[in-house]
């Protein structure tokens, strides 16, 4: 087999510059499932590519992905595809409405999918090549802490953990945090709160979350903001047709695009280190 590293550590040689496009990987994930991830990372892509930042949305829910059902969109490949060694990243990569490049998840394999190292090592060193091809990879997980998960976040730059105000979401976003911290990752968490009746709800539990990271984890959580509680999203669903394109003005695709502007104008103050080398030191957690 040929040597993934060797050819990584060629490809930080050919492809570091300083003007070539820098790319950076956020995360999106939550404690307690079914909390609107899928729904977030899809509009949250689009609102990005709005203001003119390219984004490559990646279903890293392994066999059980949804972004094609979302847009209504078959996927002739998907992740399962590229696991497997059967096809190469630009070969999986598909094109939905607007432009938007998305990776299926594929459905139905989580049961049958054991990677071997050399799988894993494959699949990162795919991902790699995205480097300069794209602003953002966002990888939207399944829900809850699994060894896969726990990789995505570990690769990113960022991660964005979705809450809803309701208890037990607020406690599993809580758990899945102490989780990761008491594994010793470093990750740099980043809050949303879905699903929120009103203002007011959404600063409570905020407040709530980020109060209690920092007392007990030592974290500092920022909050990117709130998205409403809206019928349209469960209307756009059916419809298999993204929120922002069937309903750009309504409350839920207004929440996500401030917190797309709010990414933005953090992110800028904070300039993450974003080069080749930073990049594929972050794609290497996925599989070492
Ligand atoms: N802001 C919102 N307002 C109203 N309903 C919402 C909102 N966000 C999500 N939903 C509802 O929640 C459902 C689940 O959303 P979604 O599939 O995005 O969750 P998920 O966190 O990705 O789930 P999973 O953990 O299974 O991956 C949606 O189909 C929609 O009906
Ligand atoms: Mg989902």
């Amino acid at each position: 087999m040929r040597d993934q590293a060797e050819a990584l550590r060629h490809m930080v040689l050919s492809r570091d510059s300083d003007d070539a496009k820098q790319t950076r990987i956020l995360t999106v994930t939550s404690g307690k499932g079914g909390v609107g991830k899928s729904n977030f990372s899809l509009n949250f892509a689009l609102a990005l590519q709005k203001r003119g930042h390219s984004v490559l949305l990646f279903d890293a829910d392994i066999g059980m992905g949804n972004i094609d059902v979302l847009l209504g969109t078959p996927a002739a490949y998907n992740l399962f595809h590229l696991l497997k060694r059967d096809k190469s990243i630009w070969e999986i990569i598909q094109e939905g409405p607007g432009g938007l490049r998305f990776i299926a998840g594929g459905s139905g394999f989580k049961d049958l999918i054991r990677l071997s190292d050399e799988e894993l090592e494959y699949f990162a060193s795919e991902i790699a090549k995205l480097y300069g091809e794209v602003d953002y990879v966002l990888f939207d997980t399944g829900a809850g802490l699994s060894k896969e998960t726990l990789r995505f976040i570990e690769a990113a730059d960022e991660t964005i953990v979705v809450t809803t105000p309701e208890p037990t979401s607020i406690t599993d976003a809580y758990a899945l945090m102490k989780m990761v911290k008491t594994m010793g990752q470093e990750a740099e968490f980043r809050l949303v709160v879905n699903r929120v009746g009103d203002n007011r709800e959404g600063l409570q539990t905020s407040d709530n979350i980020r109060q209690v990271a920092r007392t007990y984890l030592s974290l500092e959580i920022p909050l990117l903001g709130f998205v409403p509680d809206d019928a349209h999203v469960s209307k756009a669903v059916k419809k298999q047709t993204a929120l922002s394109y069937l309903y750009p003005d309504c409350p839920a695709s207004k929440g996500i695009d401030g917190i797309a502007a709010e990414y933005l104008n953090e992110s800028r103050k904070t300039s993450v280190q974003t080069n080749i080398k930073g990049f594929l030191q972050r794609v290497r957690k996925l599989w070492s």
